[in-house]
């Protein structure tokens, strides 16, 4: 089979077809990767039969398998790799909605069934994760959990001068104490003032290393007191977090992963941010994650 890139037709988002990814990539695969991630920002692989080594190796041969941020919380709140939350594997993230008996639930001890808020993976962490590969290992059928990702090259790029301007002195401190889903993480403590919100701060645009292009880094956005823009004070902050989330996740930004099982989905976290819709908790979802390590972050130069 001829290796092929196949636009999504969206803002983001490309099949790529030809390359099998549960074998290790050769030299030239793996610049052909690349490329079209840089071009696409999303890449999916179907019909992939990997183990969770895969997901770690493919992590590897991008820069390096990074340990999720959230594995830490569960583990100091006494989760095993029984209770269905800790992998095996450290560079491997459990996604599912399935209780530690192996049923799918509305609720668990991660984000369960739940319709998640847009996000980029880990920005809570001082070096986020430059991109997530995300194994559907069960997927519901017209079921929901679909995972919608927005391009924020575009998204910085339809902004006003003025504003571009404006934001090249800015940086977001991301709260590190909730999940996507809005849950507390377990053993955080929820911020009760914008004094208590703890997590790194990072230059609210950043540069991507690879195109050059900068791109919006908004992280995750949560009823107040959380993330917030520290050169302003709290009311003038939540008004631009405000505007610039409307802005930011525009239909027009949007490419929809509806997945079928074994499928494959690699995202560039420094130039997407993605959700999921809600899932019939009557089915099961599986899916296993690995991210890729993180270069630290570059501030944005002036356009
Ligand atoms: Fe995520």
């Amino acid at each position: 089979m001829t290796r092929e890139v196949i636009p999504s037709g969206a803002a983001l988002g490309a099949d790529i077809q030809g390359i099998d990814i549960s074998k290790p990539l050769n030299d030239d695969d793996r610049k052909f990767v690349t490329h079209a991630w840089n071009d696409h920002l999303v890449l999916r692989f179907r019909k992939q039969y990997l183990e969770d080594e895969d997901l770690i190796r493919l992590a590897d041969e991008f820069g390096g398998a990074q340990v999720a941020g959230s594995r830490q919380y569960y583990i100091n709140a006494g989760y095993d790799t029984k209770s269905g939350r800790v992998s095996r594997l450290p560079g491997i993230t459990i996604v599912s909605n399935l209780d530690k008996d192996g049923k799918p639930e509305k609720e668990n001890s991660g984000t369960g069934s739940s319709e998640l808020f847009w996000h980029t993976d880990n920005s809570y962490v001082d070096n986020p994760p430059k991109g997530s590969i995300l194994y559907g290992i069960q997927v519901p059928i017209n079921g929901g959990g679909d995972t919608s990702f927005v391009n924020q090259y575009a998204a910085y790029e339809e902004l006003s001068d003025a504003m571009k301007k404006r934001l090249l002195a800015m940086h977001i401190r991301h709260d590190n104490s909730r999940n996507t889903a809005g849950g507390t993480r377990p053993t955080a403590k929820r911020p009760t003032k914008r004094e208590e919100v703890d997590g790194p701060t990072h230059p609210i645009v950043r540069k991507h290393p690879d195109t050059g292009r900068n791109a919006l880094y908004l992280g995750r956005r949560y009823a107040p007191p959380s993330s917030y823009i520290v050169e302003l004070p709290q009311d003038d902050s939540e008004a631009l977090l405000d505007e610039l989330w409307a802005h930011a996740t525009q239909d027009k930004f949007v490419w929809t992963q509806v997945w079928q099982p074994k499928d494959v989905i690699m995202w560039d976290n420094r130039c997407t941010m993605h959700t999921r819709n809600k899932i019939d908790h009557t089915q099961p979802r599986e899916m296993h994650r690995s991210l890729i390590k993180g270069e630290p972050i570059i501030p944005a130069t002036a356009p």
